[in-house]
């Protein structure tokens, strides 16, 4: 069994830090530790020693966020607890990942030994330098120079690089290398000088582990989720007053690609607040934002305007650059049967196909379909994207997923031969993402916010009628870019890091 964890809750039920005396049954270790209020959050408290107690409390407070230092494990969604701790199954939120007081000498402000150099020497097409505490690190030639921090070649406050392509010699070489004053000094063989400082150099080296972290910082890194995912939760009043509670939201939806707000005020603009304390909407052909209120008439411009069933899907895929967050704010629910969502990890289920059926998967990605809508709105549009269903990053990972039955365009550019491989693939995609799905019924506040080119999302159907009312969700988009920019703005300002 593992010890010596650290956790913070982040948001007990009555938010306050207290203690708690008991001892852990099953390892009969003291757990004389504190949960973290949200304003504790950047600074972890010792919250038991054992990790069966901490999931117990985790259960029982039902935090939006809850980290487990050191364990390198993610879980989500349902775990069965050991009976030392209550046994039976509850709901855990973890997010996989270690959060803890910015040290000094992470990638943003290296401290007291950390990047102090002690030494370099000159080698055939890189200068290796070495630090205080023994490591060593190398730049290349070619890279020192471009990168050059004086002001001829950068501009500081503008964080732009003034060298250009055109003036970089591939094969430069220094004259001559020396420590000097806490700097790298490089004389150039055109006598240009540059300097560079350990922090600086120590933050860009070429190591694997320094690559590693510069990655996490750019985007964190998804947790899969299937069927049994719990929608992770995160507090409408919490988000909108506490930078840590919108930082958990960032967090969780780049884990996640998928946040249920509750507790919102059930009005329609309440979704622009939150969105303008993370960046600025989106628009798109239908506005800025749009009421998706229940017609009873067939005659509609969107599918979403009526009762029918919405298959799992991605919204505006027709789109060249489809919204990257789709938020849907429930205003009125439906009050009989029908009217669910229904939400599926696309990129967790690509990677299944990519396993299972690697041929569906070649298809998906390799076979170029069109998306369209056309129509009048706000003005008269006629949007189309052609794209493939499954799009891979450089790396090869699953990267984003296009996907809607509405509007899938029937005009394929397809040879004839290719459209049975089209349509078998898309099939059993559709069921791995139906099987991996997870339904929810909002209730009239409750927003949910989707990473909307990984988490497809669909509806169930309702029957519309005067007498039910009209179920009305209010719909507005914002890209992933500003949810990732506000995440690492606000890590920098509560000093948080994710290693
Ligand atoms: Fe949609
Ligand atoms: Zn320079």
């Amino acid at each position: 069994m593992a010890h010596d964890y650290v956790t913070t809750v982040s948001r007990p039920r009555d938010n306050r830090a207290r203690t708690d005396p008991r001892r852990c049954k099953e390892c009969a270790k003291s757990l004389g530790g504190k949960l973290g209020a949200v304003g504790d959050l950047a600074t972890p408290v010792t919250y038991g020693n054992c990790v069966l107690e901490s999931e117990r409390r985790i259960k029982r407070d039902r935090p939006a966020l809850a980290i487990v230092e050191g364990s390198g494990e993610a879980w989500g969604g349902r775990r069965a607890f050991p009976e030392c701790c209550g046994g039976g199954g509850g709901v855990v939120r973890c997010v996989a990942t270690t959060l803890t007081r910015r040290q000094e000498a992470t990638r943003v402000m290296p401290g007291a030994g950390a990047g102090e150099l002690s030494g370099c020497v000159n080698g055939v097409r890189e200068v290796e330098v070495q630090w205080g505490d023994g490591g060593r690190s190398s730049y290349p030639h070619v890279w020192l120079r471009e990168n050059c921090q004086c002001s001829q070649c950068f501009n500081p406050s503008a964080i732009a690089r003034l060298f250009l392509m055109e003036d970089l010699s591939i094969d430069i070489q220094p004259k001559h290398v020396e420590v000097a004053g806490g700097d790298l000094v490089v004389v150039w063989d055109d006598g240009h000088t540059s300097r560079f400082s350990g922090p600086w150099l120590l933050q860009r080296s070429f190591t694997p582990e320094a690559r590693e972290e510069q990655r996490s910082r750019y985007k964190l890194p998804m947790v899969p989720w299937g069927s049994d995912l719990d929608v992770p939760l995160v507090g409408y009043r919490a988000a909108m007053e506490e930078d840590a509670a919108l930082l958990e939201w960032a967090v969780l939806m780049e884990r996640y690609g998928v946040v249920q707000v509750h507790s919102a005020p059930p009005q329609v603009g309440v979704i622009n607040r939150f969105i303008e304390r993370v960046a600025f909407i989106k628009p798109t052909h239908y506005g800025r934002d749009y009421d998706l209120i229940t017609h009873l008439s067939r005659s509609t411009i969107n599918l979403a305007y009526t009762g029918s069933k919405l298959g799992l899907h991605t919204d505006l895929p027709y789109c060249q650059d489809a919204p990257g967050t789709t938020w849907l704010h429930c205003i009125r629910q439906h009050e009989g049967q029908g009217g669910d969502n229904d939400l599926s990890d696309g990129v967790a289920a690509a990677e299944e196909l990519r396993q299972r059926y690697p041929h569906h998967f070649n298809a998906l990605v390799t076979m170029p379909i069109y998306f369209q809508d056309k129509g009048y709105h706000l003005y008269q549009f006629d949007k189309i994207a052609r794209r493939a269903t499954i799009a891979l990053a450089s790396t090869g990972e699953v990267e984003q997923i296009y996907l809607s039955s509405q509007s899938r365009d029937s005009l394929m550019d397809l040879d004839s031969d290719q459209v049975y491989r089209f349509y078998a693939a898309l099939k059993v995609f559709g069921d791995i993402l139906r099987e991996r799905s997870v339904r929810v019924k909002m209730k009239p506040g409750e927003i949910l916010v989707i990473d909307n080119t990984r988490v497809l999302h669909g509806r169930q159907p309702f029957q519309t009628s005067m007498s039910s009312g009209t179920r009305h969700v209010h719909n507005s988009y914002v890209d992933m870019d500003e949810v990732r920019s506000k995440r690492r703005v606000l890590q920098d300002k509560l000093g948080v890091s994710f290693p």
